[in-house]
């Protein structure tokens, strides 16, 4: 979580660290079940790809699409865009359930950093950039992304 500033008070970046304190248990669930064998594994797997592949798409429509447009952070939004592209070719990929015990370790890994850097990075940043009507659309796709993930 991200204690170095207010940056939660903002309904978006609240929602999407929530989304990240969920996906950060169902990961941890996940490695739990792959470093003991388990053959709940590809339960774990399918409960975080439920998780993730949403909350993926959410970003990208909302706080990437704002950001990407502004002096100096085209270059930063392609690398987190990499991360997702990384993602969705591993974790999400259709094949992931074939994925052996170190590729998905290593997968979370990945995910684990990609995070890591939207909480203590990406967030605090797009505070200080965005501005209320970039706010508002940001806001308009995350209820665009939740009516599409609940119909
Ligand atoms: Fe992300
Ligand atoms: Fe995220």
């Amino acid at each position: 979580m991200c204690d170095h500033c207010d940056c939660r008070e903002l309904a978006p970046i609240g929602e999407l660290s929530t989304e990240h304190e969920r996906i950060g248990s169902l990961a941890a669930l996940l490695r739990r079940e792959v470093e003991s064998g388990s053959p709940d594994r590809a339960a774990a797997l399918s409960a975080l790809q439920a998780a993730l592949g949403p909350h993926l798409a959410k970003e990208e429509i909302g706080l990437f699409a704002q950001l990407e447009g502004r002096p100096g952070f085209a270059w930063y939004v392609e690398q987190l865009h990499g991360e997702h592209a990384r993602a969705r070719s591993s974790l999400l990929s259709p094949d992931a359930v074939q994925m052996s015990a170190p590729e998905v370790l290593a997968a979370l890994d990945d995910l684990s950093e990609h995070i890591q850097t939207e909480e203590y990075d990406l967030f605090p940043a797009s505070r200080l950039i965005l501005d209320d009507l970039a706010w508002a659309k940001v806001a308009a796709a995350h209820d665009t992304a939740n009516a599409h993930a609940t119909r």
